[in-house]
Formats: structure tokens, C-alpha cells, sequence
């Protein structure tokens, strides 16, 4: 399995970094998380795996509204190494996604927040997926949005703010064609103006058609636009996340 988050995931100082970003990032607070925490609903009395659980912190979430049991996996020993400082009574593996070491039916609940985009072959992950979870168990996750990161990224004069485009623009006299959403790739950025981060992108039937084929049900698609909150706090972002969609969730269950 082709991983490109190993690294980048094990260096100390990008983990410390990427743990205080998470907890002040807009789009991880008016976006993503709580999306994901309405998608994930009642978890009382229920056994709940997080698949990629870093900080350990959405574990802990899922504790205090009632799950039976939360354990977390994660392929970086840093992040796992950080999770239990954080949250000595969760119990958390280094284990991939891709490759989990639990007998069959072991969960009611899958959550995976943010982390399939760094896995090129999903079709082993939902394999595993469906053999961990009970019948009519599910799985929700979180990933980039295609539509989001097909844009090309530009840079301004100064370097500073990038840019994303998609579509035409008329350029002496012709039209080109700026953006890509069919080529699956390596894309990514710098992060912290420091540490290089990439991901695989994929189209959308990339990410659903395995999850269909490995057996699951599609309960819903979810593409949550920002919390209102987010206006008063960055008004220019609040426009931007209320128009283009920045993260996918979908709802899978095992029949
Ligand atoms: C963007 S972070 C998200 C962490 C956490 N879910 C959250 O929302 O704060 C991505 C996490 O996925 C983990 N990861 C990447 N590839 C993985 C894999 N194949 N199996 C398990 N974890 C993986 C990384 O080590 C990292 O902790």
C-alpha cells in the first residue's frame, strides 16, 4: 500500500504543529467536525473504532456521548505516542487502515475522520471495513472534496495566499482550460509554511465505487457547508466554504 502520510506523520514536530492547528483550523471546527458529529448520531451503547484518530481527540468525543467503548488506530507511532499522553483511558494501536487487526464483526461504528485521502487503494480499506463492523454496522468518513481539490492552486505575487481555479479563461484570445477533475494524482501543499504534505486525489467514483463493490450500503452523502458561527469570525472564508465544498462525508452501512 502506497502511504504518503508515513512520514510526514512521524516527525515529531509536524504532529506537535498539526495537533494545534486542528484545534484552531476553521475548517476543521465549523466544517468538518461537526458534520461528522451529526453523521455519526447515537453512539450510546455502541463499540466505535476511529480509523486515524491522531491527536486521539474525536475518540474522546465519542466517549463522552455515550459509546460502550472507543479504540483508535493510527499509522504513525507520533501520533498514537500523543493520543495516549492525551487520553490515557482510550486505548490506541498503531495499526494502517488498510490492514486491521481485529476478529470479524469486532464494531458497531467506523468513524474515520480526514483520513482516506492519503490512502491510493480504498478498496482494501472498505474490504476490511465491512469484516470488522457487525451486520448493520456503519461507517462514516470524512475526505477532502474532490470538487475542492481538483482547483489548481496558484500562487499570488508575493507567494503568500494560494489560489484555486477551475474551468476556462480566456487567454490571448483562446480559451484554456485550468484544473483537472478525472486524473487521479498526487496533490498537496506546504502546511505550517514549513512541512510538505500530499494526498491522492481521486473523482467521486473513486472514493464510492469501492466502498459499493466491497459490499456496503450508501446511506447518505454528506457535503456540509460552514456553520454560520464562522462569518463573524473570517467573513472571507465563510463566503468561500458556503459556496465550495471542502470536505465529503459518506454514511456506509453493512447489510
Ligand atoms: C488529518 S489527520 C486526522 C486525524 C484525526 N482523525 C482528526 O480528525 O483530528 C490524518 C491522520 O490519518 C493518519 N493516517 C494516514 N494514513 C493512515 C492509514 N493508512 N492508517 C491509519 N491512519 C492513517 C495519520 O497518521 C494522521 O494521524
Amino acid at each position: 500500500m502506497k502511504v504518503l502520510s508515513k512520514d510526514i506523520y512521524a516527525n515529531s514536530g509536524f504532529v506537535y504543529k498539526f495537533t494545534k492547528g486542528v484545534e484552531s483550523d476553521p475548517f476543521h471546527i465549523y466544517i468538518d467536525k461537526p458534520a461528522m458529529h451529526k453523521a455519526l448520531g447515537r453512539v450510546r451503547g455502541k463499540k466505535v473504532l476511529c480509523v486515524g484518530s491522531g491527536n486521539g481527540d474525536e475518540c474522546a468525543y465519542i466517549k463522552s456521548v455515550g459509546a460502550v467503548s472507543v479504540t483508535g488506530i493510527d499509522l504513525s507511532k507520533e501520533m498514537v505516542k500523543q493520543a495516549r499522553s492525551r487520553h490515557p483511558g482510550i486505548n490506541f494501536y498503531v495499526m494502517s487502515a488498510d490492514n486491521m487487526k481485529f476478529p470479524p464483526k469486532s464494531f458497531d461504528i467506523l468513524y474515520s475522520d480526514l483520513v482516506l485521502h492519503y490512502i491510493d487503494d480504498l478498496g482494501k480499506v472498505f474490504r476490511d471495513a465491512f469484516r470488522v463492523l457487525k451486520p448493520g454496522g456503519r461507517f462514516i468518513f470524512s475526505t477532502t472534496h474532490p470538487i475542492y481539490d481538483m482547483l489548481e492552486r496558484r500562487h499570488s505575487n508575493r507567494g503568500k495566499h494560494a489560489e484555486g481555479l477551475f474551468g476556462y479563461i480566456r487567454d490571448d484570445k483562446r480559451y484554456r482550460i485550468i484544473g483537472d477533475y478525472f486524473t487521479r494524482r498526487v496533490i498537496g501543499g506546504k502546511w505550517f509554511n514549513k512541512y510538505d504534505v500530499r494526498f491522492y486525489y481521486k473523482p467521486i467514483s473513486g472514493i464510492i465505487m469501492p466502498a459499493l463493490r466491497a459490499g456496503f450500503l450508501l446511506n447518505d452523502i454528506i457535503e456540509p457547508k460552514a456553520l454560520a458561527s464562522l462569518k463573524k469570525v473570517n467573513p472571507g472564508r465563510y463566503k468561500k466554504l458556503s459556496r465550495v465544498p471542502q470536505a465529503l462525508i459518506l454514511n456506509l452501512q453493512r447489510p
